[in-house]
């Protein structure tokens, strides 16, 4: 079984078409278009997708809740899940393809662990806490650090109580900042890309962490764990079949 992965098609601005076959698995991870509404453009282009790999697994990014609220996105992310028989979901969960475990979720950030002056960074640096809705109560107001901080917990306690040396682990976000461009370890908003998990990476020794968000191609080790990334961007021009294979 192949498998190669992408992320950050963000198909909002030009959609794009990726060539596969039945014998590999696709990982998309994250930031691949607005989901605006159920049975729109991305049902048919999962469904087409779907039938020409083996399987595709997804991870939303923070741009798939861009045009609703994060409750109605997973809920219709779902509804895809639950239709399209080799489409998976990993919203804080695993599926097994083959044997291979894959699980994973869209991660967050944990702002270095806190960091009153990186959530204040991203308050005022980062668009998703302009145009990212989630539930307060009953109430949908804009995204908080605080949510951030705990929707990052929740997938990480998920890979922590799951994951084994076996697992290939999806996240939009990244567990290091070996992921981002040597340049960003100076900017303020680098919190907003990664949580540094290399400690917990070196003590789990999943077989790969494939990432996306950072429209930075990499791929390196921490330990026995491959972590690669492989993005499309802000392309609007249209940039068909991208694609890289996993090697582990
Ligand atoms: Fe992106
Ligand atoms: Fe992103």
């Amino acid at each position: 079984m192949k498998i190669v992965h992408v992320a950050d098609l963000h198909m909002e601005f030009s959609m794009c078409d990726l060539v596969g076959n039945k014998e590999t698995v696709l990982v998309i991870a994250g930031d691949t278009y607005a989901v605006k509404k159920y049975g729109g453009i991305l049902q048919t282009w999962l469904k087409d997708h779907c039938k020409r790999f083996k399987a595709l697994v997804w991870v939303d990014g923070n741009h798939e809740f861009y045009k609703r609220p994060m409750c109605r996105v997973q809920n219709i992310m779902q509804q895809y899940n639950d239709e399209i028989e080799n489409f998976h979901y990993l919203n804080d969960s695993e599926v097994w393809i083959e044997g291979q475990h894959f699980l994973g979720g869209t991660l967050w950030t944990n702002f270095n662990k806190g960091n009153p002056i990186a959530r204040n960074a991203a308050m005022y640096g980062m668009n998703d806490y302009k145009s990212i809705k989630i539930l307060h109560g009953d109430i949908a107001g804009r995204l908080r650090t605080g949510d951030v901080i705990e929707l990052f917990e929740s997938t990480y306690y998920f890979i922590q109580k799951h994951v084994t040396p076996e697992s290939i682990v999806v996240t939009h976000h990244a567990p290091s900042y070996k992921s981002g461009n040597p340049s960003f370890v100076d900017d303020e908003l680098q919190h907003c890309y990664y949580s540094d998990l290399e400690k917990e990476i070196l003590e789990w020794q999943p077989k790969a962490w494939i990432h996306g968000h950072l429209h930075h191609n990499t791929s390196y080790r921490i330990g026995k764990t491959q972590v690669a990334a492989y993005s499309r961007g802000y392309n609007r021009h249209g940039t068909n079949n991208m694609v890289k294979e996993l090697s582990i």
